[in-house]
């Protein structure tokens, strides 16, 4: 009994999250390296032509010829058992990165020292809010020029309303990086440039009163950090572990994942730092994940994960207790017990049927059709239900029609699939059917994601008109009539696949004119059901 308590325990669950080409992959790759899981340092290469790929971590894998799954990556380190969840490496299939944050306890946020917070960072930081989860922040590509740290610091308090707490301070950066100085331990890191490798960096230890460090970074760069230093400490917010627990102070390392610079000393604190899996609400009350009840949320579900399969995976978070290959759980959502006997961990092209699995842990398994994001699978003692995935609002839209009506019946199907495994968003104008609708994607490519798999699975030609809105907010007093909305003429109402009623905008401008028109009424860019 024990034994399962401290395997729940030992167990990390994140996910890395970052604008495109910040270094998310290269900061995994480095922390797959500590982990053991593969043997030599060295930069992903020739992903460039790749930057299409939805998973980074299958180019990982044949790059260096290592097991990674698809959805998850888990490898031991010091006696922790760490997760990491997978997201997409194109900014077209974040949805999908929304959901996964839902099924993380934590995030690391990557950022570009030459660019601070990007858009795409913004974006997920924003879901990472909504969850309350904690953030650790990793400032990289410290080896190249880069923004001033206080400036960096600075904006993202301001970008994302978030405290900043900085638990080393860089030395330099580009061309005269230094290094980095260890707040808490006082020693300084240094950096020689170049890959490091798994060899350990030097490493000075001391005050900075005593002159230990001035041969070790000539006068300037000791005077300058002098000075940084103890500017730091007068200005800046103190360390507090509640607060980075609650996500309200997000703790920043600053380093360089390429030279591997940084990146083992960020690992170690982040694992002491970061929270064991969390507590999740339900139409019970909280689930603990110590409860010994095995329970478990859909939050992706990937279809043709395997050309030579075509099947359809549903990957769930376990939320508590044990997971036993074969046990028979309560599928809350179709109100019947199903039996979990197939569970995998995917491999590129192999499968791996997974014994057991702890709360923290995600495992996949294969849905015939009846599973949707967010469903809840329990122990048939527990019937409860998870409280809903959020729906993300989309930002490009297109008017779908099918070409031969005579298929009415595959494209209904078709379309309602691809929403349910979340791949699209479809929306029909109020008062018109399915004949016609609209399909809302955080990219585009989701839109050619959707032709390609209609008419590759259902045999359904469409034809795909790019419309020219740009957003769509929730009503969130669903009582409300639609229809007595005083709104843009270029605006529309529609409902989505929950029967939720929104609108959809032109642009900002359109939003703020139905406020100031409909007196009382509220919006939202987050679909909370029920
Ligand atoms: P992403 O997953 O967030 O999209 O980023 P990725 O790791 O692919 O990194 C994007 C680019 O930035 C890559 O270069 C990578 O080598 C480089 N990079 C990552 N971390 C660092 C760092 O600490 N310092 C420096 N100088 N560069 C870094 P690329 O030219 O796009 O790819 P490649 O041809 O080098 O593979």
């Amino acid at each position: 009994m024990t034994n399962y308590v401290n395997e729940i325990q030992r167990r990390r669950t994140f996910a890395i999250i970052s604008h495109p080409d910040a270094g998310k992959t290269t900061l995994t790759e480095k922390l797959l390296l500590y982990g053991g899981a593969i043997l030599s340092a060295g930069s992903v290469k020739g992903k460039k032509a790749n930057k299409h790929a939805v998973s980074d971590w299958m180019e990982i894998e044949k790059q260096r010829g290592i097991s990674v799954t698809s959805s998850v990556l888990q490898f031991e380190y010091n006696d922790f058992c760490i997760n990491i969840l997978d997201t997409p490496g194109h900014q077209d299939f974040s949805e999908d990165t929304y959901r996964t944050l839902m099924a993380a306890d934590s995030a690391v946020m990557v950022i570009d020292a030459s660019k601070g917070v990007e858009a795409q960072t913004k974006k997920l930081f924003k879901v990472c809010l909504l969850r309350k989860i904690p953030v650790f922040t990793f400032i990289n590509k410290m080896d190249r020029a880069a923004m001033n740290p206080f400036e960096l610091l600075e904006h993202i308090e301001i970008e994302l309303g978030i405290a900043t707490y900085a638990m080393n301070w860089p030395i330099g950066s580009g061309k005269e990086f230094k290094g980095v100085y260890e707040r808490d331990h006082h020693r300084i890191i240094a950096f020689h440039g170049g890959d490091h490798g798994q060899k350990a960096a030097e490493v000075s230890e001391g005050t900075l009163e005593d002159e230990t460090f001035r041969g070790v970074l000539g006068d300037h760069f000791f005077e300058q950090l002098r000075e940084e230093s103890e500017l730091l400490d007068i200005a800046s917010t103190e360390f507090d572990q509640e607060l980075i627990s609650k996500g309200e102070l997000t703790p920043v390392f600053f380093g360089s994942a390429l030279t591997n610079f940084g990146v083992e000393p960020f690992l170690s604190h982040f694992l002491d730092m970061t929270t064991s899996p969390l507590p999740r609400e339900s139409t019970q009350g909280e689930i603990n994940p110590m409860d010994e009840r095995f329970s478990a949320f859909v939050f992706k579900i990937q279809a043709n994960m395997n050309k030579a399969h075509r099947d359809r995976i549903a990957f769930m978070r376990i939320c508590s207790g044990r997971f036993e290959k074969g046990m028979e759980v309560m599928h809350m959502q179709q109100n019947r017990k199903i039996k979990l006997s197939q569970p995998q961990q995917f491999m590129a092209q192999d499968r791996e049927i997974v014994e057991e699995a702890y709360a923290g842990d995600v495992i996949g398994v294969f849905d015939p059709g009846i599973f949707s994001i967010g469903d809840t699978l329990c122990d048939p003692s527990m019937k409860f239900e998870f409280k809903k995935i959020p729906t993300f609002a989309p930002e490009h839209f297109a008017r779908v029609t099918q070409k031969d009506t005579m298929k009415r019946k595959q494209f209904t199907k078709g379309i309602t699939q691809i929403a349910q495994e979340g791949a699209i968003q479809v929306f029909q104008e109020i008062n018109i059917g399915m004949e016609e609708i609209i399909v809302g994607g955080v990219g585009v490519l989701q839109f050619e994601v959707l032709e390609q798999r209609l008419k590759s699975e259902y045999n359904v030609d469409i034809k795909l008109e790019i419309l020219p809105f740009q957003c769509v907010r929730w009503i969130d007093d669903q009582a409300l009539d639609p229809n007595t909305l005083n709104l843009t003429s270029d605006s529309k109402r529609v409902r989505d696949l929950k029967g939720r009623n929104l609108i959809i905008f032109m642009n900002n401008w359109g939003i703020k004119w139905a406020l100031e028109q409909n007196k009382g009424l509220t919006l939202s860019d987050v679909g909370t059901a029920e």
